[in-house]
């Protein structure tokens, strides 16, 4: 999910975009919540790109305490909740203490096996498959991989999101309909559902509609649609 529209929504009412980010998080919670009782397995929630340190510095300040007081407040009930939270993205800028707390929260709900969460900050789809390919060259070069073996799963296998699968169903609330520099890599077969619902305002029943939109969709992985029939028929019977 891109969670886009906080600064709007807040805007709309004559309030600090902080405002909007604030209500924001409350519609994380619930996101979490409805995920996790609708059998959702994965959860990979973009909150802070890796351009977003292009706004005004005050904003990424307050983004920043933002995102630690979330992580201070949540990850106790995360856990009694059994999810496993994974944060994603390129953690170098982040004060150590905040990546020791991240590196906690991961160990601490590594085992837990209800909602898989990924949180991606300071996240961006090419820093991804360009850290994942620093690393498939540096095995090349220290002998554990052949060029010929780097397939699609040997870089997988680097990128970020490892282990998890491909997201099905990518959502971006906020009435744009781009990618952002998100999953990139990940996101080759997800089905794409936009919506104009500023991030503030989305809910369970939203997301159950989102849901609904992606269990119309027939998915063919480069397949004729008779194919997929066929597929389906004989995996039925
Ligand atoms: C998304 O909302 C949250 C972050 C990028 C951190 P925005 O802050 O982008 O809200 P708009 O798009 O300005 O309304
Ligand atoms: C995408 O939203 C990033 C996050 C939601 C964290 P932006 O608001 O930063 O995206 P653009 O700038 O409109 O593409
Ligand atoms: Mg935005």
């Amino acid at each position: 999910m891109i969670m886009d529209g906080n600064g709007r929504w807040a805007k709309s009412r004559g309030m600090p975009r902080i405002a909007g980010h604030h209500q924001g998080v409350e519609v994380v919670r619930e996101m979490v919540k409805s995920c996790g009782s609708m059998g959702i397995e994965y959860l990979t929630l973009f909150a802070f790109s890796s351009e977003n340190w292009r706004r005004p510095q005050t904003e990424v300040r307050l983004l920043m305490e933002l995102l630690k007081s979330a992580l201070e407040n949540e990850v106790k009930k995360l856990h009694r909740n059994n999810v496993r939270l994974r944060v994603i993205g390129d953690l170098a800028p982040f004060p150590k203490r905040m990546q020791k707390m991240i590196v906690e929260a991961e160990a601490l709900t590594a085992a837990n096996t209800s909602l898989h969460l990924q949180v991606a900050v300071n996240y961006g789809g090419r820093w991804d498959m360009l850290q994942a390919t620093r690393k498939v060259a540096e095995a090349v070069a220290n002998g554990e991989l052949t060029p010929e073996s780097v397939d699609d799963t040997v870089i997988e296998s680097y990128l970020s999101t490892a282990g998890a699968p491909e997201p099905d169903l990518f959502i971006r609330t906020g009435g744009e309909s781009r990618i952002s520099n998100f999953l990139l890599w990940q996101l080759a077969y997800s089905e794409l559902y936009f919506t104009q619902t500023l991030w503030p305002d989305f809910n369970a029943s939203e997301l159950r509609k989102a849901v609904e939109h992606f269990s119309g969709r027939e998915r063919r992985f480069g397949r004729t649609g008779d194919q997929v029939e066929l597929a389906e028929n004989v995996s039925d019977a």
